[in-house]
């Protein structure tokens, strides 16, 4: 195999849920770079999903490897009609990027309020890992693809974070999960894997870091996360897109499966 084939995605389709999110857009645009078909699929409530198809195909010059769908990640019967639509209109995907998630607020435990953080389980959990990898999975297990699923996880899969106690718990699952199904899946030939991102500045975290759009004050969250980051700053979010396309492809990473990866600007050696 030629060195330079690692990491060439050509012909490859790939499904990001949660495709109109700020870190799955700098994802795509990797993906796209490096020769993918990408297909967003978005809820299409904050930004609808021809929005971002089209910022997309702008920003890459490649509109002939852009395509989306609007779905709702929590609904079963939805994200199969998706499957189709996509493989109808786009092509078979190969690899499924689980970018659903997100955080709404904190609080002090003893407040937290249920029926967010049940909103929240869902969101990241069921959303975010297990409605989708079941709909994509059935379909490679089916048609014996060797599929590869790759979801998000976070700082607080590994350390609890205060105050967003349903999120921590959520991630924290998406990490297990994420080693679970690589196990029950290897078998078929299909890897999972996460990729667990430091500090970027997404839409849902953007009020608990950023206290001034204008000045970009930070809020006392958002320092103490740069204190306690090794390199002293957040993340970009084409830093992701590396890693993305390194466990998109097989040829790359064909004998890894079950990992999480931190790309968090050496957060997690913190010490002092
Ligand atoms: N930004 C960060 O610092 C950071 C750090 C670690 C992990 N993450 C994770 O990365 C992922 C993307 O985060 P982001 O910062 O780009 O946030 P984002 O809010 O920009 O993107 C998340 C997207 O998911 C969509 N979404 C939510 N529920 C949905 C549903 N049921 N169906 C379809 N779409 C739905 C939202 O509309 C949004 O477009 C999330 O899982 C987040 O938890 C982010």
């Amino acid at each position: 195999m030629e060195h330079n084939d690692l990491f060439n995605l050509n012909g490859k389709v790939i499904v990001i849920t949660g495709g109109c999110g700020v870190l799955a857009g700098a994802m795509a645009k990797s993906l796209v770079a490096s020769g993918a078909g990408v297909s967003l699929w978005g809820r299409g409530k904050s930004r609808p999903v021809a929005g971002a198809v089209e910022a997309l195909a702008r920003e890459t010059g490649r509109k002939d490897l852009i395509h989306g769908v609007t779905v709702d990640a929590g609904d079963k019967a939805a994200l199969e009609g998706a499957l189709a639509q996509t493989v109808r209109e786009f092509g078979e995907p190969e690899v499924l990027i689980n970018g659903v998630g997100g955080n709404k607020s904190k609080s002090p435990f003893l407040d937290a309020d249920l029926a967010s953080f049940r909103e929240i389980l869902d969101m990241n959990i069921l959303g975010g890992l297990v409605l989708p990898t079941q709909v994509f999975a059935s379909r490679w297990i089916e048609k014996k693809i060797r599929g590869s699923i790759i979801n998000i996880a976070s700082m607080a899969s590994y350390l609890p974070l205060s105050g967003v106690w349903a999120y921590g718990a959520a991630k924290a699952g998406v990490m297990n999960l994420t080693a679970a199904c690589a196990k029950e899946f290897a078998p078929n030939g299909i890897r999972v894997n996460a990729i667990a991102p430091g500090f970027f500045i997404g839409n849902q975290n953007r009020r608990l870091l950023v206290a001034d759009d204008a000045t970009g004050e930070l809020t006392e969250r958002g320092k103490s996360v740069i204190a306690h980051t090794p390199f002293g700053r957040f993340g970009e979010a084409s830093e992701l897109g590396g890693v993305t396309v390194f466990l998109a492809s097989g040829r790359a990473s064909g004998f890894i499966t079950g990992v999480t990866i931190p790309v968090d600007g050496g957060y997690l050696v913190h010490n002092i």
